[in-house]
């Protein structure tokens, strides 16, 4: 097993009383995709600026490639790539000078900077807006712009938080494209989201994080196969009646759950238990059948939806 490029051990940030993150243990491995998976407020972007050495621990111990953030902020800084929760990009520069600017803070020289500037706006899809202001890009081509900054000083981790978040599904769909290749290329990829899908499709590995604690570890499917049935069932009554079918409809399948809108009934086989229910004498206004996925593993350990 390769060093780990990220150790975490009883990571803890406090706010006056209040623990933000609570004692996270994790390690990321070099070249993996690891993710943070949690609802606001988990603590996700707070462990993401103490991992980005640019907040301090209140306790427990992390290393970054080797080094710990309190004695070697720089060391640790020029070698991340950072991809905020919220833009931060330079609106008085064009596109293009962004990436230039950016890559002076880390003291790159010119000759460096002007062929990566036009290799990144490649890599982002934003050939053509090379001139454009920042204020006349769209929501998906800033975050795309974002994530081309990030990659100035080739770093060895990029450190996203919510990446696509805000996004409609195709500016979600580019960016994922763009996070993959990123990941084909080697690059350590450590994420946060509070989409399952996202955590699905871009992680080989992750925690669910809830109020500072890690609730569960593991690859996406290895945390369905263990916290939720295959398939799920989704059931509405109507909002008036979906407590009460709930109810009459225990023993149907391994697990049910209600939510305000529908009634989950979790089982191997969705198709079976819907038969199940008609047979009961049920008669929903809506069904469909899914496969199981993070959000239910969520609501299993939680009791509470990932996207409130
Ligand atoms: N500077 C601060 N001072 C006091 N409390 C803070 C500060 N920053 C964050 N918190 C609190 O710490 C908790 C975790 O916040 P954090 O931003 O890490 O959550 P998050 O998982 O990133 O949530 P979101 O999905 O909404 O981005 C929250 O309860 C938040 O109010
Ligand atoms: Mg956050």
């Amino acid at each position: 097993m390769p060093a780990p490029v990220i150790t975490a051990v009883d990571l803890v940030k406090k706010y006056k009383d209040f623990a933000a993150v609570d004692g996270l243990s994790f390690e990321v491995a070099p070249g993996e995709s690891f993710g943070l998976l949690g609802p606001n407020g988990a603590g996700k972007s707070t462990t993401m600026r103490m991992v980005g050495a640019v907040s301090t621990r209140t306790g427990g111990g992390l290393g970054i490639l080797g080094l710990d953030p309190n004695t070697h902020g720089p060391e640790i800084r020029s070698q991340l790539g950072v991809v905020p929760q919220a833009d931060n990009l330079d609106a008085e520069l064009r596109v293009r000078d962004n990436l230039i600017v950016y890559g002076r803070y880390f003291g790159l020289p010119y000759s460096y900077l002007r062929p990566k500037a036009d290799e990144l706006l490649a890599f982002a899809q934003l050939e053509d807006k090379a001139k454009s202001r920042v204020d006349d890009l769209s929501g998906g081509m800033k975050r795309r712009l974002t994530i081309a900054r990030a990659l100035v000083n080739n770093p060895r981790i990029m450190l996203l938080d919510e990446p696509t978040t805000g996004l409609d599904p195709q500016a979600r769909h580019v960016l994922w494209d763009r996070l993959f290749r990123l990941k084909e290329q080697g690059t350590t990829l450590v994420l946060t989201t509070h989409y399952m899908d996202e955590a699905e499709q871009l992680c080989d590995r992750l925690i669910v994080v809830d109020k500072g604690r890690i609730m569960a570890e593991g690859t996406p499917a290895s945390l369905i196969r263990e916290h939720s049935s295959r398939e799920v069932l989704e059931v509405r009554f109507g909002s008036a009646r979906n407590a009460e079918a709930a109810e009459a409809l225990k023993g149907v399948g391994d697990r049910i759950e209600v939510l305000p809108d529908r009634v989950l009934v979790y089982a191997h086989s969705g198709e079976a238990a819907l038969a199940r229910v008609t047979e009961l004498g049920f008669e929903p206004m809506t069904s469909l059948v899914r496969r199981s996925s993070l959000e239910d593993v969520f609501l299993r350990l939680t009791g509470r939806s990932l996207i409130d």
